[in-house]
Order: structure tokens, then sequence, then C-alpha cells
């Protein structure tokens, strides 16, 4: 007799602000058959996703600046943790190549602009959106892609686009660039894994 076993896909969610794609991540994957988030990464004591890790009890990994940049990218640990796939929801630094060598088209990025424009070192959260708004845009979005070694840059997965009215703020766009991203970005992931899933027969 034929047996499919489902093999589990573990992410690590890496953030270093308030964590709300963190949370929609969380609750989305919370009862998934066969992805768990299993970590919760900050380069951020005090970020506001570690309380969200906390309230979920999802462990936790505070990372720091020079064995990230200059030694291991903590490769060894996600790998001893078994961990799969890694999403950026809201991390601000660049991902060293030997992060991106070990886990090669399996790090995803969420950005609040539609690439290529808006993008690269300093251009996050709010500053995103006041560049937009000062540009007189009448559009705006998300952008969800793969991540390469330079500021977001890597090949797309897929962008959502939303309208910026006239009397929009950098904090009306922010909110609608938000509701997007929380909409759309748990599934996102899950196709991206699915694609990638691999099935062991017994
Ligand atoms: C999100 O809007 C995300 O797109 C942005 O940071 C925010 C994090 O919000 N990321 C970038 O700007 C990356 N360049 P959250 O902490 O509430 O999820």
């Amino acid at each position: 007799m034929m047996h499919t076993t489902t093999i589990q896909k573990k992410i690590a969610v890496f953030a270093s602000g308030a964590g709300s794609n963190t949370e929609k991540i969380i609750i989305y994957f919370a009862s998934h058959p066969s992805i768990s988030i299993s970590l919760i990464v900050s380069n951020k004591a005090n970020a506001g996703v570690l309380k969200i890790a906390a309230t979920y009890s999802i462990n936790t990994l505070l990372i720091e600046k020079e064995k990230f940049f200059t030694q291991n990218a903590y490769t060894d640990e996600l790998k001893n943790l078994g961990i799969d796939f890694i999403v950026l929801a809201g991390f601000l630094w660049r991902i060293p190549k030997k992060l991106i060598e070990a886990y090669s088209n399996k790090i995803i990025n969420i950005h609040p602009a539609l690439l290529p424009k808006y993008g690269g070192k300093g251009m996050y959260g709010h500053y995103v959106h006041e560049a937009v708004i000062d540009a007189k845009e009448k559009e705006s979005g998300i952008t969800i892609h793969y991540v390469d070694e330079q500021y977001d840059h890597g090949n797309i997965i897929t962008q959502i686009k939303c309208s910026v009215a006239e009397n929009d703020t950098p904090d009306s766009l922010a909110e609608k660039i938000h509701q997007l991203e929380h909409q759309f970005f748990p599934s996102t992931i899950e196709k991206c894994l699915m694609e990638q899933k691999d099935s062991l027969t017994l």
C-alpha cells in the first residue's frame, strides 16, 4: 500500500518592527497541515514583533550585526532548527550572501510600493509612502519578491496596486498598503511554498 507523508515546511519570519504582517502570517498558518511558523527572528530587542511571538508562543532569535554580516549570518542556527524558508516582513537589514546561498530561492520579502520604484537602501516604511505622496503618484501598492544581495531587487512574485487619492497622506496611504499586505502576503507565501513542496512517498 502507498502512503504519502507530507513533509512539514518550517518558516522563519524576520522582522524589525511592529510585526502586524507577522501576526497575520502566524494566524494564517496556525492550523496549516504542512507549513508552520517556527521562528521569529529580529535584530531589535524591543521590537513589537517579539511581543507578538510571545503571545503566540513562537520561538525567537535575536540576531547581532557582527555575526550576521561578518560571520556565519546565522545559517548554522537556522539549518539546525530545520528552517526551510525565510520570510522578510519589515526586516530592515540587507541579507548577506552567505544566507542567500544557504537559502537559494527560499527567501522572500514584502515591499510597500511598486518596485522598482521607491525601493533601495533607506526606502522603508514611512519613507516610502512620503516619497510616493511627494511625487504625486496616482497609484502605489505592494511587491512581493525573492531576495537577492541588493535591497528590494530580486525576481518579483506578485504586485498588487491601490489608488492614491489627492487627499491621501503618508499615514492614510500606509494604512491602505498595510491592508493589502495583510490580505495578500500570507496566501502568497503559501503559494510559493506549495510550488516548491516535496512530498515523500513511502
Ligand atoms: C510593511 O509595510 C513592509 O512592507 C515594510 O515594513 C512594514 C512592516 O510593517 N517593509 C519595508 O519597508 C522593507 N523595505 P509591520 O511590522 O507592521 O509588519
